[in-house]
């Protein structure tokens, strides 16, 4: 009988990836994870299973739809030099959470920023982490993009628009950016390094979902996957990207009607999210499922149950604390009935049985896993 490891390899490569070492996923420590997880769950304890690393508070974008994209560089470099956690803090909280989670994703500000950006990976690596890298790609030209390939599983590149007025609105960026960005996502593909775009749907370059350019523009920039978030709109501006209610309902039906479409670029948020935009304006889930991630920002702070919630009392040390010390706090309760994210795909995802969430990070696993060990994948749901 072939092994869960061998299945996973061939699973992803009749996705169109190509078939190389990086995707050797550790499964058996993926299933005792996804096991103590769901026991925990069985009593009622909740508990992390994806990572996601804020890595440092300093970018080089500066879009208008994320804290990170001030323009106050200076003060940007300053938060870096006085809060941005060392290399060995990174390091002690990756042990931390690396005997809870199943996946990491590193974001931030922009990872690829960070000087011992390669070296975080590698020790994350070295623990048997998953990575999925959440990237602008305007750095990716000053990383040794063959030996990325062998530590990391996907690179997710944020790629709102394919078109250069569109995407440097949403980005707060050049032209010169543009072209620099679109040349490092070829080099992804030359490289053979497993991409798919990201895009947040802003009313700046809703058009091209609305006309499914989008779509074989990113098939010819060398994508086989994309996927795709309204914009949240922050609650700290005055202004709000959002597209209006019925431009947000053309672009999810023109999405609905590309993806029945044969030979369409696969899109990995289901059909639903977009059903229930056009139904309700919004997503709908029970209860808030943030719980679910255990979200580092880039001075090792997780705030509990999330962002939104900024205040000194909901503020825990990952330096300090352990994971259970954290998700044993009473903010959680919080999540149970809280509905303020309204379009965020990765909320909205977490907020699903936790084989849909899974399979949106590890694209396939969770439903591999599913059908290794059903019974596991019925109790995790
Ligand atoms: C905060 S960024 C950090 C990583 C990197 N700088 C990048 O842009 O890919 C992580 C992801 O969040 C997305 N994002 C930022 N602001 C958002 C918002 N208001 N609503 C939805 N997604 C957002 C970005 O497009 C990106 O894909
Ligand atoms: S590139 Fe990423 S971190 Fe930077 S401002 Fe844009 S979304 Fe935020
Ligand atoms: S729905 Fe509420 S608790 Fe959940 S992530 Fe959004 S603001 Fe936080």
């Amino acid at each position: 009988m072939k092994s869960v490891s061998v299945c996973i390899r061939e699973s992803l490569n009749r996705m169109g990836v190509a078939n190389t070492e990086q995707y050797m996923v550790d499964t058996i420590r993926t299933i005792k994870l996804l096991g103590k997880w769901s026991a925990n769950r069985a009593i009622g304890r909740k508990r992390p299973i994806i990572a996601v690393f804020s890595m440092t508070h300093y970018c080089n974008f500066y879009c208008p739809m994320c804290p990170f994209g001030n323009a106050d560089k200076e003060g940007q470099m300053s938060l870096v030099r006085t809060r941005d956690l060392t290399t060995n803090q990174w390091k002690a909280v990756f042990d931390k959470v690396s005997r809870h989670c199943v996946w990491s994703i590193i974001e931030g500000g922009e990872p690829t920023s960070r000087p011992d950006f390669m070296e975080l990976v590698k020790y994350l690596y070295s623990l048997r982490m998953p990575i999925t890298l959440i990237s602008n790609c305007s750095l990716l030209h000053t990383i040794d993009l063959d030996e990325l390939r062998r530590y990391i599983q996907f690179v997710t590149c944020s790629i709102d628009s394919t078109y250069e007025e569109s995407y440097c609105k949403v980005r707060g960026v050049s032209p010169q950016m543009f072209k620099r960005v679109v040349d490092n996502v070829r080099l992804l593909t030359e490289h053979q390094v497993p991409h798919y775009f990201n895009s947040v749907i802003t009313k700046y370059n809703a058009q091209e979902f609305i006309d499914q350019t989008y779509f074989e523009r990113a098939r010819e920039l060398g994508v086989n996957a994309v996927s795709l978030t309204f914009v949240e709109d922050r609650s700290d501006v005055n202004y709000s990207l959002l597209p209006d209610r019925k431009t947000m309902q053309q672009v999810s039906e023109s999405v609905l009607d590309y993806m029945k479409k044969p030979n369409a670029v696969p899109i990995m948020i289901p059909p639903e999210y977009f059903q229930q935009v056009i139904d309700h304006g919004r997503t709908l889930f029970d209860e808030c499922g943030v719980w679910k991630s255990v979200f580092v920002n880039g001075d090792g702070t997780v705030m509990v149950p999330c962002w939104k919630f900024n205040s000194p009392e909901n503020v825990y040390s990952l330096l300090e604390k352990s994971i259970d010390e954290i998700w044993d706090a009473p903010q959680w309760d919080i999540a149970k009935t809280c509905h303020e994210c309204r379009v965020l795909g990765c909320i909205w995802y977490s907020s699903q049985p936790v084989t849909t969430f899974a399979r949106n990070y590890m694209r396939g696993l969770g439903k591999i896993i599913g059908q290794k060990r059903p019974e596991l994948a019925e109790a995790v749901s």
